[in-house]
């Protein structure tokens, strides 16, 4: 029997978002129905109540979820009811060209459940990064489920299936952070700090970070910031080449700016790389030097969702996080009911959060 849940919608671009009743469908073939224990809120889920991603509203937010396999569909067999799992949004296809050469963590056809949330009048809903994990249950594609250790607790496991993921996953995958390096971090949310916790993780010895807010880089330190640069104050570009006499191995932008693009772009040394983890709005464009662009050599990357890959990376991060080595509770700054998620965006605006996640 589809159930029907309340859910957080986003029903028009800068409108602030309200809870609906959501119907959930059966799960058919190779899909599941999860029960949601935690979902964080992150910015992309903001990016998308702005009308900053599409505009195929109404959108039903929420991807950074963990909790239990309630039910699966026809065929399904990477998961079954009882399991723990954290969602992803990237369920990797097996046979795109890219899967084919051995690259399922840059997969180019990964997919949702194939039916449809909708509210009761049957509009459809699109979940935000194929997931809509505001709510008590929710459908997804089984790929999307990714088992791990049910001692980690769901507040915590939940971060790894968004911003926490990519921004560990920009240092450590895209970046390719290793020991010795020196590495910069341009905004310092939950995706930057993850990139932080990342970089300290893989050995990087000299982790700069960067913000607008003081308080972010107070946090940015308890991840493992060795350095930290307001750039609201200084030129951060200067500052990081005093810091390290030539520029970082690996900059990257955690936030989605051209302006601070070009900063990371910039505080690079020679043949260093960028990573772009921040995600742009439609209508921005960036300018850059050409003749730097070579002269600089390196490598100007952009990173979907860490490059992970939620089977590899998944259960060996809520491993770390068992360990102590992994400080995922850090991040989170608080935690609220489902109807708060509206306020939580503003707290995010307002620079007074790095998560918060609403407990189901
Ligand atoms: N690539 C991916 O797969 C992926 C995954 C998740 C999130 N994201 C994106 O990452 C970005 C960050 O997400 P978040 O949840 O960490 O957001 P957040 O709002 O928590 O953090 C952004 C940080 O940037 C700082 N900032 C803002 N303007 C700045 C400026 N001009 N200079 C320096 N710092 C500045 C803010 O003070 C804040 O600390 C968003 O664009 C989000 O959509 C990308
Ligand atoms: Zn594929
Ligand atoms: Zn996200």
């Amino acid at each position: 029997m589809p159930r029907t849940v309340q859910g957080v919608v986003s029903m028009a671009a800068g409108e602030p978002v309200v809870l609906e009743n959501v119907v959930v469908p059966d799960p058919g073939p190779g899909e599941a129905v999860v029960g949601i224990q935690a979902c964080g809120v992150c910015h992309t889920d903001l990016h998308y109540r702005e009308g900053g991603i599409s505009d195929e509203f109404p959108f039903f937010l929420g991807h950074e979820a963990a909790g239990v396999v309630e039910e699966v569909g026809p065929g399904v067999t990477e998961v079954a009811p009882g399991d723990f799992v954290i969602l992803n949004w990237r369920a990797v296809c097996g046979q795109c060209r890219s899967c084919l050469r051995g690259r399922p963590n840059i997969c180019f056809n990964t997919h949702n459940a194939s039916q449809k949330m909708t509210l009761e009048d049957g509009t459809e809903l699109s979940a935000a990064l194929g997931i809509g994990a505001f709510a008590e249950a929710t459908l997804v594609a089984a790929g999307q489920c990714t088992k791990v250790d049910p001692a980690a607790s769901a507040v915590a496991a939940g971060l790894l299936g968004c911003g926490v993921m990519a921004g560990i996953g920009a240092a450590v995958n895209t970046g390719g952070v290793g020991r010795g390096d020196s590495v910069a971090v341009f905004g310092c949310g939950g995706v930057g700090d993850g990139a932080i916790a990342g970089a300290r993780l893989a050995g990087a010895t000299t982790i700069i970070a960067v913000d607008i807010d003081d308080r972010k880089l107070e946090w940015a330190r308890e991840f493992g910031a060795t350095h930290t640069v307001n750039s609201a104050e200084e030129n951060p570009v200067h500052r990081i080449k005093e810091i390290t006499d030539h520029g970082v191995d690996v900059a990257i932008e955690a936030i989605g700016l051209p302006e601070v693009y070009r900063q990371a772009f910039e505080a690079r040394d020679l043949a260093g790389t960028v990573v772009l983890v921040g995600v742009p709005t439609p209508d921005m464009t960036l300018e850059l030097p050409f003749l730097e662009v070579f002269g600089r050599g390196g490598a100007l990357k952009s990173s979907w969702y860490g490059d992970c890959l939620p089977s590899r990376d998944f259960p060996m991060l809520i491993d770390l996080y068992l360990q102590g080595r992994l400080d995922l509770d850090r991040f989170v700054s608080e935690t609220i009911g489902i109807e708060d998620v509206e306020e939580a965006f503003h707290k995010m605006e307002r620079g007074e959060v790095l998560r918060s996640v609403v407990v189901l």
